[in-house]
């Protein structure tokens, strides 16, 4: 693949990849007669992104989908730090540590924003603090910190649906912030951002990865891709292709040919 144009402003620096958290073995799934997920095998290492790229309809998102319960997959297994999550519905995965944004955002559009963001803290705060007073209190704190860390500090109350494009992409990922989670699964959360959100975007998602979080990305742009991987699996028509550093994977003329001829198919 062509090394893209131009560089991100941030590059990577070198990070360890820690143990396996999630351990993908085997996957398969078909919709009808098409196969959309054949025979994937991949490890996401704790402390490290990983990014999935591939054509459009590679079954990037039917990965993610089968990880996090939103589709069962017809074979194969899927280990959170060495336990198997299939069967278990999307809330409990979610409750083991592991958080996604969707590709359509999937918001609560006629809630403010504030409280899209204190959602996902609630299920916890009835669990664990008794949804008392406080512990509501702490959860608004929380919530402020987080909308202040995504740029959304002005917006806090007004409706999901009234936010502009590039907003409703950073409450999605205040709702990750939200989770506590472990590893984020990122479906092209910086799809369609001007240069100015995606740089900040990078930075939210740089100073997550340092402070611990593991992130498996979907993207397509490859300057945002050279600008944070670690590693890079290369899915097409459900296929592992290959899987390894982002200077291996991105000069493999062959995978170019894929990219490049789907792209601009
Ligand atoms: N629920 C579904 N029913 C039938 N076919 C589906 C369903 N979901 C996805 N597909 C098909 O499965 C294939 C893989 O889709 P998927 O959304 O995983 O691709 P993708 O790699 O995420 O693509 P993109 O880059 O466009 O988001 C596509 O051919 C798609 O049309
Ligand atoms: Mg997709």
């Amino acid at each position: 693949m062509n090394a893209p144009q131009t560089q991100s402003t941030m590059p990577t620096e070198a990070r360890t990849p820690g143990e396996v958290l999630l351990d993908i073995a085997h996957l398969n799934k078909s919709f009808g007669g098409l196969r959309v997920t054949n025979d994937v095998s991949l490890q996401l290492r704790a402390g490290i992104v990983t990014t999935l790229v591939g054509p459009n309809g590679a079954g990037k998102t039917t990965l993610f989908n089968q990880i996090t319960g939103h589709l069962k997959p017809e074979s194969g297994e899927v280990r959170w730090q060495g336990q198997s999550v299939l069967g278990r519905s999307p809330w409990q995965i979610a409750r083991l540590g592991i958080a996604r944004t969707f590709q359509d955002l999937r918001l609560f559009d006629h809630m403010s924003v504030e409280d899209n963001v204190t959602t996902v803290m609630e299920p916890a705060a009835w669990l664990w603090q008794g949804g008392g007073k406080a512990a509501k209190a702490e959860r608004r704190a929380r919530t402020a910190q987080i909308l202040a860390r995504v740029g959304l500090t002005a917006r806090a109350k007004e409706r999901a649906i009234d936010l502009s494009y590039a907003e409703r992409k950073f409450l999605s990922m205040a709702r990750v912030l939200a989770s506590d989670a472990r590893i984020w699964l990122l479906d092209e959360p910086a799809s369609g951002l001007d240069r100015g959100s995606y740089e900040r975007f990078l930075g939210l998602l740089r100073d997550s990865v340092a402070s611990g979080i593991t992130v498996c990305i979907i993207e397509h742009n490859l300057d945002i891709v050279v600008g944070i991987s670690d590693r890079i699996a290369f899915l097409d028509q459900g296929k592992l292709l290959a899987e390894g550093d982002p200077k291996t994977i991105l000069s493999d003329p062959k995978l170019a040919a894929i990219y490049f001829g789907e792209q601009t198919a």
